[in-house]
Formats: structure tokens, C-alpha cells, sequence
């Protein structure tokens, strides 16, 4: 298949790239296609004419986002519009990755895909929003909900992922303060771009959700993080009300896989092997800061 990735940099758009090279792909970074960009998202596809497209692109800067909704809407629903509308007109399949964020966290066990949304913040709004335009729009996609992403980007992205945040500060402090009430399931993007891989030999449309197996707080992955690498920073619970980002989070956001499972597609990998994956991976790598203590 010819499948073109949106945001190709980032960290799930660098896994695809690799998980998927078997086909033909065109991976376009940012500065290649910027999705708020009408015109050059319906001249990309109409050049291409790819079989697939999958948007990976988004503003996910939840705390800035509260401030610059204007830019949070163009990229994470405005953008994911202009690629169903593409996609519709060249009758491409359209994944779009979407977030936990869009549900408010007050469940107490896994959220199915037919649970109703309550986004608590802009960003979180911004990407419902983008769903719906998708789902209006055009009937042959994928909309794919996971969380807490974490993979080897070779672009900026957003800066970092938790398991590198969680490093360098541990090499720089003695004592780190992560939140423990926000629980949710840590994702390798590598097994996510590998589940997608077998999702778009498909035809069963619809809204998934696809995470690692298992689930923790931030503050259990950040001490399974400094466990892992011998890094012996203490780690100190603290409450997301007493934390005080500027942007509100939903607690408790695990995504119940079953309808992914229930087409035959392999359960992902459960986040503690993910994440010795992901570490094993780094030190191979020979990342500066993967001589760990
Ligand atoms: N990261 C998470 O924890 C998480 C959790 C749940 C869901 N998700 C969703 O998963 C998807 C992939 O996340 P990720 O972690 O791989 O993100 P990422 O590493 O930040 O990659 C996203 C890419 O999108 C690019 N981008 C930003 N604005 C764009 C635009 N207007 N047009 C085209 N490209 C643009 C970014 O480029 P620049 O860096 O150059 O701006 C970046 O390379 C996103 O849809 C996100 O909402 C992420």
C-alpha cells in the first residue's frame, strides 16, 4: 500500500515509518505538510493518491494549549478536517490518532469506545472536536484513542516524553514530585505503530482503543523509570489539585482494548516490557545520558 504519514517526525510518526516499510510510504514533517494547511494537504493527496493516511500531527502542549486555543483547534481538529475531506476526494483509508483526554477520568475501570466524552481542557476539546470533523466527513476511517506515548523520536515533537523528562531531572536532583492520581496505561509507540500496521489491512471502520497492557500512575512509572535504570532519585506523591498545571486532567483514563482484540489484532505488550524495551533500546543507541549511575 502507499501510505502517507502526517507529522512523520514525531514519536509515533518515526516508529511507522520503520514498523511499515514494507510499503510505500511518504512521511511528510511539519515543515513538509502542515495539516492546517488546505490547500497543500489536498495537493499532497491529489500528487500521491496514497491508500492510507495517517495523521500523527498535533498540538499536545496540554498546558499551553489553555492559551493558545486558536492554534489548538487549526492543528488538532481544523487539520484532521482537511485530511478526511483529501482523503474522502481520493478515497483514501484515514487513520487519526486521538487521546484519553477526551474523557473527563472520573470512571473507576477501563473506558469502552462507546463511553460519552467530557473533555476538561482545551486541548482535550480540540482533539473531540477533531473526531467528530473526521467521523462527519468521511466513513472510511480509523480513529485510534491511546495514551501516554512514549518512543524515539528523531523530531523535536514535544520536546520530551516522560521516561526522558524522568531521566534528566533524576540525573540533576535528588528528589522528584510526580502526580498519583492520574492513572493511565504508558504506551510504546513501537507496538502502537505495530497494532495500526494490521488495523489498516482492514475494513472494520470505527473508533478504537489502543494502548499497552496494564496501567499505572505517573508516579509508578516515574519509580519503575528510576528502578529500571539504577537512577536512585526519590520519588514524592503529590495530588494533581496540588500540583496546579494551568490546565485541568482527567484522573483516571485506562482505555479498555477489547474491540481492537475482538478483530484478531495481537494484545499489545504491557508497559514494565515496553519500557525495558524502550530502555534497552536507549542504551544501544548510545544516548548521552543512557550511561545510567
Ligand atoms: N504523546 C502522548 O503522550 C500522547 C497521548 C495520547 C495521544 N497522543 C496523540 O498521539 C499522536 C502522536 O503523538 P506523538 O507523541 O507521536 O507526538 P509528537 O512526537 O509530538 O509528534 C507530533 C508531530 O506533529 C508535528 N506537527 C505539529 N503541528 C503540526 C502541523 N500543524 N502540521 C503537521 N505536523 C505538525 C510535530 O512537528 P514539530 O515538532 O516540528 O512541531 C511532531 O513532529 C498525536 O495525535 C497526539 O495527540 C499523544
Amino acid at each position: 500500500m502507499r501510505i502517507l504519514i502526517t507529522g512523520a517526525r514525531g514519536q509515533l510518526g518515526t516508529d511507522l515509518q520503520r514498523s511499515l516499510s514494507d510499503h510505500e510510504l511518504i512521511p511528510c514533517a511539519h515543515h513538509e505538510l502542515d495539516v492546517t494547511e488546505k490547500h497543500r494537504v489536498y495537493a499532497l493527496l491529489k500528487e500521491h493518491g496514497p491508500d492510507v493516511v495517517i495523521n500523527t500531527a498535533a498540538y499536545h502542549r496540554v498546558d499551553e494549549c489553555e492559551s493558545h486555543p486558536g492554534e489548538t483547534f487549526a492543528v488538532n481538529a481544523v487539520g484532521p478536517w482537511h485530511l478526511a475531506t483529501a482523503c474522502r476526494m481520493h478515497g483514501a483509508k484515514l487513520v487519526h490518532i486521538s487521546t484519553n483526554f477526551v474523557f473527563d477520568g472520573r470512571a473507576d475501570r477501563p473506558y469502552t469506545e462507546d463511553e460519552l466524552p467530557g473533555p476538561l481542557n482545551v486541548y482535550g476539546t480540540a482533539k473531540l472536536s477533531g473526531e467528530h470533523l473526521v467521523r462527519s466527513n468521511w466513513d472510511r476511517h480509523f480513529i485510534v484513542r491511546t495514551t501516554g506515548l512514549f518512543g524515539h523520536s528523531v523530531g523535536s515533537g514535544k520536546g520530551s516524553n516522560f521516561i526522558e523528562t524522568m531521566i534528566r531531572i533524576g540525573m540533576e536532583r535528588r528528589e522528584v514530585v510526580v502526580v498519583s492520581d492520574q492513572v493511565m496505561s504508558p504506551t510504546s509507540t513501537e507496538d502502537l505503530a505495530g497494532a495500526l500496521g494490521e488495523l489498516i489491512e482492514s475494513e472494520a471502520y470505527g473508533t478504537y482503543h489502543v494502548t499497552s497492557g496494564g496501567a499505572c500512575s505517573y508516579f509508578d512509572f516515574a519509580r519503575t523509570i528510576f528502578r529500571k535504570t539504577g537512577i536512585d532519585t526519590v520519588v514524592r506523591p503529590t495530588s494533581t489539585e496540588a500540583y496546579g498545571a494551568p490546565a485541568a486532567r482527567p484522573l483516571y483514563t485506562v482505555l479498555d482494548n477489547g474491540r481492537i482484540l475482538s478483530l484478531g489484532i495481537a494484545e499489545m505488550p504491557s508497559w514494565e516490557d515496553a519500557l525495558d524495551g524502550y530502555l534497552a533500546q536507549r542504551v544501544r543507541r548510545g544516548d548521552e545520558t543512557a550511561g545510567f549511575p
